[in-house]
């Protein structure tokens, strides 16, 4: 493994010598931003570091939800050899931070207020133990439904806003000869979806189940019906979704040979990339019967104790460059997600980022903001993966009923907690 990142690294470096770039210190990213959008968005990035004299040593490690860059993260880590900063979320953050790895950004989040622009969801991830030690970049959300506007037309026209309604309208989808639902089967889309069919049984039971993991919660009535739900949004994708990328799927929908995905805003950006307009090719709603609430997810990216002034230096910078109001609104514009400031204007954004805006500013302020179970922000990872292996089992037939599949999941949380 070391060897491959070492090869990677050099690669980079060289990339970088060939071009004729010489910057006074280069940071080294490890992230997993690879699909068109999310490059797209990370050209951001990258660009504006570039105007600040930093330059860019790439560590991408394909793979949707990271957990492939979490497992590339611990190898270089064990190593002691910690890539200057890594894209993170939420747990994995305070994880890392409680094990000394983490360096402290507190200098520039104080000269520059961040504690008065930050919401305070995020501030819970992005500082330990009263410092800072991650720079927030955006905030996602899990709750969304991406819809082929023509697709929908033709299914009435009429976005679902309840379950029953989103039943009806994939049935006429398949009715129409289109595969109603794009699905990718990799254990953290198939809770991705979960996260949107929990939260619409209701806020309460949401945080009962996923934030405080009530055991009760995880096993009674309403988890066996979201599981049932769950099993039964399966039969609404097509034979091949096993092991296929997120963005695949996206492509389908932006190709019209699928109705919708249940995804979060990073799946806008794959439409903006190929070019599509929401409102015109393509609708966002909110999961049916989850409008008004928002689970939450946030990439941050965690600066790791390295040595050498230069690069500390150049970690200060890149954080600082993160958090300015106008990165903010260049950054989120692309990927789909909204800033991670509540002082930013909403004027760049599309339609789909300007409701993600104000759905955000509502349910933090209603108490429907919760943390996405499935990208890390409702429990530490042993807690998430053990959801993963239930959902996904679940998802792919392996339990009579959701009756079943809720108990199996009570089983696997009171172990992993
Ligand atoms: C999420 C991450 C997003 C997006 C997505 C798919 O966990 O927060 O930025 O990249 O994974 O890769």
């Amino acid at each position: 493994m070391r060897s491959l990142f070492k090869t990677m690294l050099i690669t980079g470096t060289m990339l970088a010598g060939t071009a004729g770039i010489s910057h006074a210190t280069d940071v080294e990213v490890l992230h997993w931003w690879t699909s068109g959008g999310e490059a797209a968005a990370l050209n951001v990035l990258k660009e504006d570091l570039s105007t600040k004299g930093i330059g860019w040593v790439d560590m991408p490690v394909a793979g949707g939800g990271g957990e492939a860059a979490m497992t590339a993260l611990r190898a270089r880590v064990t190593a002691g050899d910690p890539p200057t900063a890594v894209q993170m979320l939420g747990f994995d953050i305070l994880d890392w931070a409680e094990q000394g790895a983490l360096g402290n950004l507190d200098e520039v989040a104080t000269a520059e207020g961040w504690d008065k622009v930050v919401p305070e969801a995020l501030q819970k991830f992005s500082k330990y133990d009263g410092h800072w030690i991650a720079a927030p970049v955006n905030v996602h959300s899990t709750n969304w439904v991406w819809i082929n506007k023509a697709a929908l037309d033709a299914a009435g026209g009429k976005a679902p806003e309840s379950w029953d309604e989103l039943v009806a309208v994939l049935d006429k989808m398949k009715a129409n000869g289109i595969t109603p639902l794009a699905h990718g089967g990799q254990p953290w889309q198939d809770a991705t979806v979960f996260d949107g069919v929990v939260l619409s049984k209701g806020n309460d039971f949401y945080k009962k189940a996923f934030i405080d993991l009530d055991e009760a919660t995880l096993t009674g009535p309403d988890m066996a019906d979201a599981f049932d739900r769950l099993i039964k949004l399966r039969s609404y994708a097509d034979d091949n979704f096993s092991g296929r990328d997120w963005n695949l799927a996206s492509a389908m929908v932006i190709e019209g040979k699928a109705g919708m995905q249940m995804m979060g805003d990073w799946a806008k950006g794959e439409f903006l990339k190929a070019g599509k307009k929401p409102g015109e090719d393509f609708v966002c709603i909110r999961f049916p019967g989850t409008q008004g609430s928002v689970t939450f997810n946030s990439d941050q990216f965690a600066m790791f104790n390295v040595s050498g002034d230069d690069k500390i230096k150049a970690q200060m910078a890149m954080a600082s460059s993160i958090e300015s109001p106008k990165f903010q609104s260049a950054f989120n514009v692309v990927k789909g997600s909204v800033p991670a400031r509540t002082d930013v204007p909403n004027t760049d954004f599309d339609d789909c980022g300007k409701k993600g805006m104000q759905d955000l500013a509502e349910a933090s302020s209603a108490g429907s903001l919760f943390g996405s179970m499935a990208h890390g922000h409702a429990a530490p990872a042993a807690v998430k993966n053990a959801v993963y292996d239930v959902v996904t089992k679940a998802f792919n037939g392996g339990f009579k009923d959701g009756a079943e599949a809720a108990k199996a999941l009570g089983e696997a949380v009171a172990a992993a907690k």
